[in-house]
Parts: structure tokens; C-alpha cells; sequence
């Protein structure tokens, strides 16, 4: 799917624009020049001119460095002055019809006021994502009531805050299927999926366990209404533990398949932090995990190597391993040293679990996660 930048780009060729300069100190830090002037223009905030003399500043239609330009991005006051090339109006005539990312706040007033807060920050962050593929306009906050315009310190005028129901605003805009984002679906999100008009992401932030299971109900009230409803669940390697659950985290990787076309592991592995990681290295350890008796006393043993492998696809650092391992009760050995001690070991199975048994007193040889 294009960006904003790649629509920017199209309409610059086609007026024969190889390079673009400004007229001022802005954009010179921005990551994403073409972007990020791209979306000042949708605003309505500037324009690209023709200017006589070339600009000291300049870069190709990839951000990269050149010598000045005779077209330069100028804001709208200059239109007197300067030969306007590209014009937000004409810009926003070429944009694709991208889908709304809508964010449901149907469960506003289960929240405490913390909560309210998080979700608030979540909706920012959650535009901040998509100005950086799209516009930013294309999302839309459901169920805006006053409470959350007093709150929300994003840009109200940029995002579409809709005080009415979902099935309302989708109505509207005349889309009568969705993908539902819901961890409690059957089916896993898929490219098939990225041909709807609308995606919904539960606006809820669950620090006290006590919105269990509320997205399904968001998918229920839209299909009470007659919406077709997709419920889509992002799962890492088949699993929902370890996939980052917060609002903007989960456009994020909608975004980065969608887009970037990447897959869902490598999207989750982006998207994810520590804290995620450990969830499911919490989850994946125990499964790993070999018991020792010694001398009476049981071991729960788990390969050093392991290591590599989880953070090869879950975001952790050594510090992370170790805090789970602790949490656990698990010790991890090297390889060689597991070898070993199944080579002086006998198995048994005791109460139906299997043990290897060490009847010497060999306990020295064990070392707590070293
Ligand atoms: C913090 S979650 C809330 C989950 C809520 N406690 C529940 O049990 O339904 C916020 C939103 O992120 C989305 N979400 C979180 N994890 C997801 C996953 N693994 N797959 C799809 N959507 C997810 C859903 O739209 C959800 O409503």
C-alpha cells in the first residue's frame, strides 16, 4: 500500500521534481523528509514553489542530501511571491482511498481516571503512527465524548472525534463490513483482511484485569447494528501471549504488514518491548525445562543456549532471561554441561512426571543460572 510520501513523490516526478529544498531551519532533523512535508501541505500549512534562486538546502525524492533546488516548500503567505507548483488541494486530490483505523471507546466509563489518561495517550500515539505512513486523518475515535476532548492532548482538528456510536460514523461513511481487532478471535489477522474500509481497535487500557473479554462485545453491538464484523486476533508464532497489547502498538503492526509488508512475527517482534517478551518467554521456558533429582532435591534445568534462540523472535535481553529464569525457579546450563549430567543420570518417572536421577552427591556441579 502507498504512503503519503510515495503519492508526494508520484506528483513531483510527474511536474518533472527531482529535488526539493525549504526556505527555512524546518525538516532539516525529520527522519522521513517527503513525509513530513507531505503532510504539512494535506494541512493546509504550505505549498511547493518555484523559487528563482536555487535553495541552499536540498534533497532527492528519497531524503538524501543534494546540491540546492529551484522548487522548495514555502508556507501558503508565499503564493504572492512564488509560482506555486504542487498546492495542498491538488495534493489531496491524489490521495488513495486509505481505510479509517478507528479506535472504540464504547468502554470509556469502566475506566479510572488513570486509565482515561492511558487511553488518551495511546489515541496519540496512535496518530503519530499513521501521519508517518498516511495523513493522520484517517483515524477516527468513536464514542468522543466531552470527558476525552478535555483530555486528549493530541490534535483534535487532525483525528476524527466522533461523539456518536461506531455503527453510527460507519454508517456515514457508508462501510458495512470491518476488521474487529480481538484477541479472543478464532482467526488470525491476513493480507485478505487489508481490502476493508474500517479497522477497530478496542479503546480499552485493562491495568486491573477488569475489562476481560470487552472487545467481543464491541464486535457484538456492531453486528447487532448490521455490520458485517471480520474478528481478526495477532498472534506471535501461533500465540497471543508476547504480542503487545496497547492501542497503538496494535495499529502499529497492522501497519507494518499492511505497508511495509512485513509478516506478522517480524511486526510483533518490532512492535514489542521487554515486558511483552517476557510474557511469553514466561509461557515458553517451563516447556523446555528438564528435572533433576539430586541427593532428594529436584532442579529444573533448561539449556544457557536458549538464549539465542528466544531472542532471535522475542524482544529480550540477557537481564530479561535471567528475571524469568529467577521467577521460575529455573537454572540454565550450558549445553555441555547438561550433556554431562545425563551421562551420570538415570531416568524415572515420579508421580507421572519424568526425572533424571542423580544418586551421587554431585549437587557442586550444578550452578545457579551461570
Ligand atoms: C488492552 S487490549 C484490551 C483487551 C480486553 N481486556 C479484552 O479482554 O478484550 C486493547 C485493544 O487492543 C486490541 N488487541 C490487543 N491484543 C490483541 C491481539 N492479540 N489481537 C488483536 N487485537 C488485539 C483489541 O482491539 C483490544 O480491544
Amino acid at each position: 500500500m502507498k504512503t503519503l510520501a510515495d503519492v508526494f513523490r508520484e506528483a513531483l516526478r510527474e511536474k518533472g521534481i527531482e529535488s526539493l529544498g525549504v526556505l527555512s531551519k524546518r525538516f532539516r532533523k525529520s527522519r522521513n523528509k517527503l513525509q513530513d512535508v507531505a503532510v504539512e501541505i494535506i494541512n493546509g500549512k504550505g505549498a511547493i514553489f518555484r523559487v528563482p534562486e536555487k535553495t541552499v538546502v536540498a534533497w532527492d525524492l528519497y531524503g538524501k542530501r543534494v546540491e540546492g533546488s529551484h522548487y522548495a516548500y514555502a508556507p501558503l503567505c508565499m503564493m504572492e511571491k512564488f509560482e506555486p507548483v504542487l498546492t495542498p488541494e491538488e495534493l489531496r486530490s491524489r490521495l488513495p482511498d486509505w481505510p479509517y483505523f478507528i479506535i472504540d471507546l464504547y468502554h470509556w466509563g469502566r475506566h479510572t481516571q488513570k486509565e482515561k489518561g492511558k487511553v488518551c495517550l495511546q489515541v496519540s500515539q496512535s496518530y503519530g503512527l499513521l501521519r508517518d505512513y498516511f495523513t493522520g486523518r484517517e483515524l477516527a475515535v468513536t464514542w468522543a465524548n466531552e470527558e476525552f476532548r478535555r483530555m486528549f492532548n493530541g490534535p483534535l482538528d487532525r483525528i476524527t472525534a466522533y461523539e456518536g456510536p461506531t455503527a453510527e460514523f460507519l454508517a456515514e461513511k457508508e462501510i458495512d463490513e470491518v476488521v474487529l481487532l480481538d484477541p479472543w478471535a478464532d482467526e488470525v489477522l491476513s493480507e485478505e483482511d487489508f481490502d476493508v474500509k474500517a479497522f477497530i481497535i478496542g479503546g480499552i487500557v485493562d491495568t486491573g484485569g477488569t475489562k476481560k473479554k470487552t472487545t467481543p462485545k464491541i464486535g457484538e453491538g456492531l453486528e447487532s447494528a448490521g455490520i458485517k464484523v471480520r474478528r481478526r486476533k495477532i498472534v506471535l508464532r501461533g500465540d497471543v501471549v508476547g504480542v503487545p497489547d496497547r492501542i497503538n502498538r496494535i495499529l502499529g503492526i497492522i501497519l507494518k504488514m499492511m505497508v511495509e509488508r512485513k509478516s506478522m512475527d517480524e511486526a510483533v517482534y518490532e512492535m514489542q518491548e521487554p515486558l511483552h517478551a517476557r510474557w511469553r518467554l514466561r509461557k515458553e521456558l517451563p516447556k523446555r525445562a528438564i528435572r533433576y533429582k539430586v541427593d532428594g532435591k529436584t532442579y529444573r534445568v533448561v539449556e544457557k543456549e536458549l538464549f539465542d534462540y528466544y531472542s532471535s523472535w522475542l524482544k529480550i535481553r540477557w537481564e530479561d532471561f535471567v528475571k524469568v529464569l529467577r521467577e521460575l525457579d529455573l537454572i540454565a546450563l550450558e549445553r555441555k554441561r547438561i550433556h554431562h549430567l545425563n551421562k551420570i543420570s538415570n531416568t524415572r518417572i515420579i508421580n507421572g512426571k519424568l526425572y533424571r536421577v542423580i544418586l551421587l552427591k554431585k549437587a557442586a556441579m550444578l550452578c545457579y543460572n551461570c
